[in-house]
């Protein structure tokens, strides 16, 4: 990350929700690897609120336990100080006015001591049941917009649990804020190799000229967790896989491998790019649900040679739950680049392995010269690897030395492991830095994630018709088996490479 630390960066962070999960794993390691950088501007402070008493000496302490588990760095005390200094905390229940009284006065005493411009972030990592009223008392109280310094919203998922609700979320912050100013949080879109699908892309020959239905078979999207529900079972029962993960991540992962180069590399061009990918998705009529659309649960097993409890045992789960914990679905988009060539998405909890991988499969050649007579065609695959392993792999056909005539395949992997998020900065990093920076390219614009819920949405209403013989797959599996009935009618298969 280039450091660009000027004035129009200060700011105070005000984060709801400060005592919760997101903010100890992630928005704290991730502030304190910005310190860590050199990449917090100069004139910042953070204020986190919560709904327990404590003093701030007493969060920033938990704070500092928090990191020394979950920052990719090593605490170094010189940068802990700096954070430290910058940590206060506010006690308030969002539902008690007088609470934003008190954060006002507060913000304007931190603003003088900080010198911060009046310049505000205010981020939503509360339960979503929160998030319209907590704008309404940002806006009630005068905290939404100040003469001559800027504020920005940042929200965390989920954004609605369906269009009709997102709509109404969107309506609440669009009556306070600008959509210019609304930071809608897909951590994917932070993670390096996501972010290096363009630079793939737009920066190579090789892969561009041929990113078309013209050459490529089909795309595959895999987001794989060996990690099942945890404690997050209240939450994941009204959600399941379809608003978890393919609503917001996958369809964002699609839209960045399928979309047209953007004009130039400004927010709104790319965005708007991304935007023409989700609505050009074939619509889900009945026959092609029934068809391309497959749902699971896990059952019991073993993974790591631990012994997994079935998803209906979760806590928080009934026990006779009918939320999938894993679907693939396969998809076309309706353009002149990728009309036919389908694209296969899946994801999973519970699953054999936790991997992130987008796999490019291009066609075969004609069945001449090397390929005649039975040969067996290994085609060749670009994988893009998100994580644990992290870069690209490459296949191709190249003669075998030790014989005369035959034809093996070569892997060409830059990728590395990377069992945490090792060096690269953590999604939270990059799109903390961009937030203060204005930067929103990394965020979701309203009208993508409107179209992404016009695609979800019809699937999930397909889920809540039918009866699904759940659970379907055993912990440690990579799915049921009708996930991999659904390629090999294509003649194709998942790649795990
Ligand atoms: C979150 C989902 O958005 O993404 C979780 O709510 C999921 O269920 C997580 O585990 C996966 O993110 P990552 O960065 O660990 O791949």
């Amino acid at each position: 990350m280039r450091n660009d630390s000027n004035k129009s960066l200060s700011a105070i962070m005000v984060i709801f929700g400060g005592t919760g999960d997101l903010t100890h794993r992630k928005l704290m390691p991730a502030l304190y690897n910005l310190v860590y950088d050199k990449l917090l501007p100069e004139n910042f402070a953070v204020v986190s609120i919560g709904r327990k008493a404590k003093t701030s000496e007493q969060y920033r302490d938990e704070v500092f336990g928090s990191l020394n588990k979950y920052s990719r760095n090593k605490i170094d005390l010189e940068y802990w100080e700096r954070l430290r200094d910058l940590l206060y905390y506010v006690q308030f229940d969002f539902t008690d006015q007088e609470g934003y009284v008190k954060l006002k006065d507060y913000l304007k005493k931190l603003d003088e001591k900080y010198d911060t411009g009046g310049n505000r972030v205010f981020y939503l990592a509360v339960a979503p049941e929160y998030f319209e009223l907590v704008v309404q008392g940002i806006s009630d109280h005068g905290l939404a917009h100040q003469e001559g310094s800027w504020t920005r919203l940042v929200i965390e998922k989920p954004f609605g649990k369906d269009l009709i609700t997102a709509k109404k979320l969107n309506d609440k912050l669009i009556e306070v804020f600008d959509e210019s100013s609304i930071y809608r949080i897909d951590h994917y879109l932070g993670k390096e190799m996501i972010q290096n699908i363009m630079v793939l892309r737009f920066c190579n020959t090789v892969f561009e000229s041929l990113w078309s239905n013209k050459y490529i078979d089909n795309v595959q999207i895999s987001l794989n967790e060996k990690h099942g529900v945890g404690t997050r079972g209240g939450y994941y029962e009204n959600s399941g896989a379809m608003r978890d993960m393919v609503q917001n991540h996958i369809v964002q992962i699609l839209s960045l491998v399928a979309m047209e180069p953007p004009i130039n590399l400004k927010t709104e061009s790319i965005r708007t790019e991304k935007l023409k990918v989700i609505q050009a998705i074939e619509g889900f009529t009945g026959d092609r649900l029934r068809k391309n659309v497959i749902f699971g649960q896990y059952g019991k097993g073993v993974i790591d040679g631990q012994h997994v409890v079935s998803y209906r045992e979760e806590e928080n789960i009934p026990v006779n739950s009918t939320t999938e914990t894993f679907v693939a679905i396969k998809l076309q988009i309706n353009n002149f680049r990728w009309a036919g060539t389908p694209f296969y998405i899946r994801t999973g909890k519970r699953m054999g392995k936790t991997s992130s991988e987008i796999v490019i499969q291009f066609k075969e050649l004609p069945e001449v010269l090397y390929f005649k007579e039975g040969h067996v065609q290994i085609p060749n695959l670009l994988v893009i690897r998100i994580q644990p392993n992290v870069g690209v792999f490459f296949q191709f056909n190249t003669k075998d030395f030790s014989t005369h005539n035959d034809i093996v395949s070569t892997k060409m992997d830059t990728s590395y492991y990377n069992p945490t998020v090792g060096n690269t900065p953590e999604a939270y990093e990059r799109l903390l830095y961009d937030i203060l920076r204005g930067d929103a390219t990394l965020f979701s614009r309203w009208d993508e994630v409107e179209a992404s819920w016009i695609f979800a949405d019809r699937i999930i209403e397909y889920r809540g018709q039918k009866k699904f013989d759940f659970p379907n797959y055993d912990a440690g599996t990579m799915g049921p088996v009708k996930a991999f009935e659904l390629l090999a009618m294509d003649g194709r298969k998942w790649w795990d490479v």
